[in-house]
């Protein structure tokens, strides 16, 4: 049997081609943390389900950011999908997929980004309609090698790669035509969260906008 899906919402539009993955502890961190992202250039966050705090951050950002477009990640259960959407995410991300999660998010009428690791993975989720996918976890699936073998067969496919991205290797990611945009945790650290250290963030995100402009 086969069947065309309905189209998936597409994402909101955003400048960066650098998405922040960030697990936050403290609500309190979520909005200052945005707005010096924002003013490093950086207009989308990834803000994950990873913490407890994750849902309260979504809703704090939601509420006084936005400039900000706000994605849920770390969406892995049907159940997060109306948990994001009634915190006020534009979009969510996964670092997989399943059925269930995507008639979650099709009902939801939620933009939606995939997590994919493998050919096969690729093929389902466009069989689902997806065309941008994060190749999740990037490195250790294989990298820059990984995007280039994949863009031979699959070459309508678009990926966000996350996991393993650093300011040293973000350049040659994204001259990879099948590279929308890379996802990583590099901009946040924790240590820069824990000391209110927003400047460092907002530095942070202007080196990466300026290397990704240069890419
Ligand atoms: C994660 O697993 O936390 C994200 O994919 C980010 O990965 P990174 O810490 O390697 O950037």
């Amino acid at each position: 049997m086969s069947h065309t899906p309905s189209p998936m919402p597409a994402l909101p539009a955003f400048q960066s081609r650098v998405v922040p993955v960030i697990a936050l502890h403290d609500v309190a961190h979520a909005v200052p943390l945005a707005e010096a992202l924002l003013a490093g250039g950086i207009d989308v966050m990834e803000i994950t389900l990873r913490t407890p705090q994750g849902l309260a951050c979504i809703a704090a950002v939601a509420r006084a950011v936005p400039a900000m477009q706000l994605g849920a990640g770390t969406v892995t259960q049907a159940a997060d999908v109306q948990r994001v959407v009634d915190a006020g995410a534009r979009f969510a991300l996964s670092p997989g997929c399943t059925p269930t999660l995507v008639d979650a998010v099709r009902a939801a009428q939620l933009p939606f980004v995939p997590g994919v690791m493998t050919p096969s993975e690729v093929m389902t989720a466009r069989d689902h309609g997806f065309r941008l996918m994060k190749l999740f976890p990037a490195a250790q699936a294989g990298g820059l090698a990984m995007l280039q073998a994949l863009g031979g067969p699959l070459a309508d496919v678009r990926f966000c790669p996350t996991g393993g991205i650093s300011p040293d290797n973000l350049a040659s990611f994204l001259q990879q035509k099948n590279v929308a945009m890379v996802g990583g945790s590099w901009l946040t650290p924790a240590d820069a969260l824990a000391a209110h250290d927003w400047p460092r963030i907002t530095q942070l995100a202007r080196a990466a906008t300026q290397a990704a402009a240069a890419a």
